[in-house]
């Protein structure tokens, strides 16, 4: 198996200053941590600093510390005001994308078939897109889990089934973001056993480097119980990776299980 990934979405909460202060607390920590892979998705106007601090650090020290965006264009260059390239992220030494998740889904009314352009652009370009998919409340009573986790899935990863060894999944149903109501590990369970057998199926076999993360809620309290599940890899935090404290107690939860 891979090692685990836990890897935190700041989405629009910190600055240059306050990314760098974090830094100072949570790579000392974290120093000859290699055993599980860890992400830290600033926003863009930090990444810059981010990159250039964790450079900084690995002069000194072994990190297992990689930088993610919480987003992209799918296009080299050109006229889109606004956006940002896969160039501009590479160059930045930025390793991860989160691509497709629910903010940008239900804010921004992105779709699958725009989130495909930027996964297959995102693996064109070297980078390792985080696909997020999952379900709304309404669709979960409606017993639609599966199905729209499926299509998101089949959608989101159309043209690049045999490249699955270079995309990692989070499943992060709509009603556990930002809730405070995480799913529960079985019902996390039931869903990436899903997901597993699908990537498994599309890639023909190939799926064995594909982490399928669980995010929504996640905490310090609520890790363990959750990456005990066989086919939970990993989270993708928000909230509780905001702090340095509660995101490296998450850490070190998931090491002792
Ligand atoms: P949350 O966010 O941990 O605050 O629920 C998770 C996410 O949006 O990736």
């Amino acid at each position: 198996m891979m090692s685990y990934l836990i890897a935190a979405n700041w989405k629009m909460y910190k600055t240059v200053g306050e990314t760098l202060e974090y830094l100072e607390v949570f790579l000392p920590a974290v120093k000859d941590l290699m055993k599980i892979d860890i992400m830290i998705a600033p926003s863009f106007t930090a990444l810059s600093s981010a990159s250039i601090k964790l450079d900084a650090a690995k002069k000194e020290g072994e990190y297992n510390v990689k930088l993610g965006a919480q987003n992209m264009y799918y296009m080299d260059k050109g006229a889109f005001t606004g956006e940002i390239s896969p160039i501009m992220l590479t160059e930045l030494e930025v390793e991860y994308v989160i691509l497709g998740h629910s903010e940008r889904r239900h804010i921004f009314g992105e779709k699958d078939d725009l989130i495909n352009k930027k996964v297959i652009s995102a693996i064109e370009h070297g980078l390792r897109p985080i696909l997020c998919v999952g379900e709304t409340l309404e669709e979960r009573e409606q017993g639609k889990t599966l199905s729209v986790v499926e299509k998101q899935i089949r959608n989101g990863l159309a043209g690049v089934e045999k490249d699955m060894a270079f995309i990692d999944i989070a499943y992060e149903p709509v009603w556990a973001i930002g809730t405070g109501v995480n799913a529960t590990p079985e019902q996390a369970q039931e869903v990436h056993m899903f997901i597993r057998s699908l990537i498994n199926e599309m890639s023909k076999g190939n799926d064995e480097k594909t982490r399928i993360l669980y995010g929504g809620s996640v905490n310090e309290n609520n890790a363990r119980d959750l990456i005990k599940e066989p086919n939970i890899d990993g989270f993708l935090v928000g909230s509780a990776s905001l702090d340095p404290n509660r995101f490296y107690k998450i850490i070190t939860e998931v090491m002792e299980v």
